[in-house]
């Protein structure tokens, strides 16, 4: 990863206007230029990168909206034009829905329609910057990133900004794609819930944004690898995200973290269980040997990047928003757009600590499969695999 210039021009601050969106998309370090200018529609939301430091996030008590919605979710059902599922298992598009103008209850039930499906679709979205951070701030105390830049706008500091142009040519050295598969920040104590994207600049063609349902990556296995899954713990770390932040001459504003999470966590709405790891920051296994928290991740990793039946991929429009489950997915952009210009702002409600499976079950209630309480619903047997009449195993 090459070394991003300093460039505190004249700002009596220290702060460094390159943007570096160095986990991302590597900086090949052709240059510190921008590709666009003042004259840019969007130059206030540009990335910038202040040298400030703040203390560690504190914990706060977070109650999912969710819990509040109503479960047929018909105030923001019967609202729809059109509501299309893009897969069996993850993504849906809502029509005819203007995120402006959600009730109390609406957001609601957009929380737990978020939760259940992983991730929702919104085109032609007017709302600025300020009703996205108000509509996720509804969701949950909103997060402030350590080391990726926020917009030169003061006040926006709660704002993640996602800036690629013609001056930062991505760098394949960096980074395999698998690598930049993750769920957004989940180093931290309290990782986030329902995130919103808007894009405010699209390229013409690529820049689509991948993800990968957890809740399906955990259904997708045997029932002895999930009951191994649910007894482990993983590392997830900040510090390689910091360290890249360092070189590239980036400030880091607070403190890089570990924390140790449930590699299978249950989400406190629906009561599905959900592999939670990423190759973006989790880094072991604990209590186990290094050959096996590698392997075991190794499986993991593959899955979320190479499993097609647990994916969608969604192609973006200028004023398009997605909205997803961090807790329940996984996401990678794909940066085959250059040399154009691809902006998005992102705004971060930090969620609960992880539950465990135990930890869940422990306040009464039974964690469940997504999978098998889907069959269940369609009227089906649920077909798993120790019901399996085939020959397997030894006998083979
Ligand atoms: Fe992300």
């Amino acid at each position: 990863m090459a070394p991003v210039p300093v460039n505190a021009g004249n700002d009596a601050q220290n702060v460094i206007n390159k943007p570096a969106n160095f986990f991302y998309s590597p900086d090949a370090g052709k240059g510190d230029a921008d590709a666009r200018g003042a004259d840019y529609e969007f130059a206030k939301y540009k990335p910038f990168l202040p040298d400030v430091h703040w203390n560690p996030l504190e914990e706060v008590e977070v109650v999912d909206r969710g819990l509040s919605a109503d479960p047929t979710k018909k105030n923001l059902l019967s609202s729809a034009s059109k509501v299309i599922d893009l897969t069996p298992t993850i993504g849906t598009e809502l029509h005819g829905i203007d995120l402006r103008e959600l009730t109390d209850s609406q957001k609601d039930e957009l929380a737990l329609l978020v939760a259940e499906r992983g991730v929702v679709f919104f085109r032609d979205q007017e709302l600025n910057i300020h009703q996205q951070l108000d509509l996720t701030r509804y969701w949950g105390p909103l997060h402030k990133h350590a080391s990726t830049p926020i917009p030169r706008e003061p006040g926006l500091e709660e704002v993640h900004v996602v800036y690629n142009d013609a001056s930062r040519r991505p760098d394949p050295a960096g980074l395999t794609k698998q690598d930049l598969w993750h769920s957004d920040v989940s180093y931290e104590v309290q990782p986030p819930s329902t995130t919103s994207l808007k894009l405010i600049t699209a390229p013409p063609i690529g820049g689509d944004t991948h993800w990968a349902s957890g809740y399906a990556l955990y259904s997708s296995f045997s029932p002895s690898f999930q009951k191994y899954l649910e007894s482990l713990c993983a590392v997830h770390s900040a510090v390689e995200q910091a360290d890249g932040a360092r070189a590239a001459g980036v400030p880091v504003r607070r403190d890089p973290i570990e924390t140790i999470h449930p590699v299978v966590r249950v989400h406190p709405v629906t009561g599905w269980k959900s592999v939670y790891v990423n190759p973006g920051f989790t880094r072991r296994i604990l209590n186990v040997p290094k050959a096996e928290s590698d392997s075991v991740l190794r499986i993991l990793f593959d899955q979320i990047a190479g499993n097609l039946d647990i994916q969608v991929r969604f192609r973006w429009e200028v004023n398009s928003v997605a909205i997803w489950d961090n807790r329940v997915t996984t996401h990678a952009a794909t940066f085959d757009f250059w040399p154009a210009t691809r902006h998005a702002l992102r705004t971060t409600p930090r969620g609960e600590k992880p539950l465990s499976v135990e930890a869940y079950e422990k306040q009464g209630q039974v964690a469940k499969d997504r999978q098998i309480e889907t069959w269940k619903q369609q009227g089906v047997d649920p077909w798993i695999w120790d019901k399996s009449s085939a020959p397997r195993g030894c006998n083979d």
